[in-house]
Parts: C-alpha cells; sequence; structure tokens
C-alpha cells in the first residue's frame, strides 16, 4: 500500500520528482547522495491523507516556520541516492506533515524515512515563498560539476560576474535562467546559517543560489522547471570551459545583443 494508490494527481508529481532524480545522476551532477529535492505537495492533500496517522515521533526543523502551517512536502530522504530515487521515489523519499507548532514535523507515509541533512534550507525556503506569495512549489540542490568548480575562485563570488559571463554564452540562457545566479559564500551543509543565507539571496531576487563550493539550490514552479534553470546555467559554464579549453577566452554576446535579448523574451534584467 502505497498512499500514492488511487491518486493520480500525486502520483504523476511524484514522478516528476523521480524523472528529474534520474536526470540529475544521468548528468553526474549526483555522486552517491548527493543533492536533495523538496515538494510542496499540499495542493494534492485530501480529507483521508489529513487522517492519516503519523509513522514518526516530531521532530524539530530548527526554525519557526509559521507559514507552513497545514502544509504538506514529498522530501527526499537523507543518504538516499538519486539514482535509486528515481526507481523507488517512496523507498527513497518521504511525505511529511508540518505540525500546527509550525516547529517541528512528523513523516506520515509511506515508510519511516528521514528527510535530507538540508531539510533547514529547504522548508525555510518554502515558507519564504509561501509568504511572499510565490507560485513556486519545488526547491532542488544538486551538484552540477562545472558550476560548482567556478565558485573555486574569488572573483566569480563577486555579485553577478557569474550571471554576466553565463548569460552571454548562448541567448537562451538570460531567457530561461532570467534571474541569474546568487551566491551564498561557504558555510557547513545542512546549516541554519546556510539555510538563512539562501533565503536572503533568494529574496534578492535570484531562483538560483550557488552554495560556494558546494552545489546549486534552484527554486521554481515544479522539479521540472527548477531543473531546467539549473541546466541551461551549467550548459554555459560548460560552453566558457570549452572555449577556454581551445585556449581563448570567449567574448559573449555583446551588451547590446544581451538588451535585445531581454526585448524579446520581456525579461526582467
Ligand atoms: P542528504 O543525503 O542528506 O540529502 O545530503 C545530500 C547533500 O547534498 C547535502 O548537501
Ligand atoms: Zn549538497
Amino acid at each position: 500500500m502505497s498512499i500514492l494508490d488511487k491518486r493520480p494527481a500525486l502520483a504523476a508529481e511524484i514522478d516528476r520528482v523521480a524523472e528529474v532524480a534520474g536526470y540529475l545522476w544521468e548528468k553526474g551532477w549526483a555522486e552517491r547522495n548527493g543533492g536533495n529535492i523538496t515538494v510542496n505537495i499540499t495542493e494534492f492533500i485530501d480529507k483521508d491523507i489529513e487522517a492519516m496517522p503519523a509513522i514518526t515521533e516530531p521532530k524539530e526543523i530548527g526554525f519557526y516556520l509559521p507559514g507552513l502551517e497545514g502544509c504538506y512536502f514529498y522530501c527526499k530522504g537523507t543518504n538516499r541516492r538519486m539514482r535509486d530515487l528515481a526507481r523507488k521515489p517512496m523507498e527513497n523519499g518521504s511525505i511529511i506533515r508540518i505540525l500546527p507548532d509550525c516547529t517541528s514535523y512528523v513523516i506520515i507515509a509511506d515508510h519511516d524515512i528521514a528527510p535530507t541533512s538540508e531539510l533547514p534550507s529547504h522548508l525555510a525556503v518554502h515558507n519564504h515563498l509561501i509568504e511572499r506569495k510565490s507560485p513556486y512549489k519545488a526547491c532542488v540542490h544538486t551538484h552540477p560539476i562545472e558550476l560548482v568548480a567556478l565558485t573555486h575562485n574569488n572573483n566569480w563570488l563577486r555579485r553577478d560576474v557569474a550571471t554576466k559571463v553565463l548569460w552571454s554564452m548562448i541567448p537562451e540562457t538570460k531567457a530561461f535562467a532570467p534571474k541569474g545566479v546568487g551566491i551564498v559564500p561557504y558555510m557547513p551543509p545542512g546549516s541554519k546559517e546556510l539555510a538563512e543565507a539562501t533565503i536572503r539571496t533568494i529574496d534578492f531576487d535570484y531562483d538560483v543560489v550557488l552554495w560556494e563550493k558546494h552545489g546549486v539550490f534552484a527554486v521554481d514552479t515544479d522539479v521540472m522547471s527548477a531543473f531546467d534553470q539549473i541546466d541551461v546555467l551549467n550548459k554555459s559554464a560548460q560552453i566558457y570551459i570549452a572555449a577556454r579549453n581551445m585556449g581563448f577566452i570567449p567574448d559573449g554576446l555583446s551588451e547590446a545583443q544581451m538588451r535585445e535579448i531581454s526585448r524579446l523574451f520581456n525579461l526582467p534584467k
């Protein structure tokens, strides 16, 4: 028995998470248990799910997150592999219910699989999105090789240096990652400070944030769109590196060409 039985809409949503998990593995961005995904699935919750008993004791989130009252999330399990989740999402992740105190959660289905160690960042960001009345429902954290590599150099960590170069590699990158990349300086994985810095950076108006010497954290309406933003940005990083490997620094699109793209696609920046 699974919570997904006879709930095709919820099952389809979890299928999309599994599909993206497979892409993360194929891309080489998800070594071992690397990366995590959470999706706000509250819209799929019915009365029967609301009545389902918890299968674990309450656990602390580490934050008071009032926006999450009554919310439910699918979360990748900590120490679980994306490549396993791609085949068996409910054996490598679980569904949690935020308790009315807004500081703790319980697992309700299908199995007692503890959520990702990055839960503080994920839930704090979901809370922030809800408070901002954002339509965004998905958070994806992953370890894309080229984007992480460029965070190993101080020049690339200065505000919007990476954004400008990445946008200038191919017109679609600006069109499909229109807010660019924000930068969060190195902080320990799973920490509250990392969660707080991630919110501050997203609030500064980024959908995609680079965690220095660690990975990427992206938000969007759904899991596929969050993946797409990371994918186009990493593609640009690869083009930049390919040019450098050919022995030259790529020119990039000109300022005028970039402005033209903004007009053409009606972009905010
Ligand atoms: P989890 O296995 O706890 O999700 O951790 C993976 C990760 O990438 C931590 O940053
Ligand atoms: Zn990570």
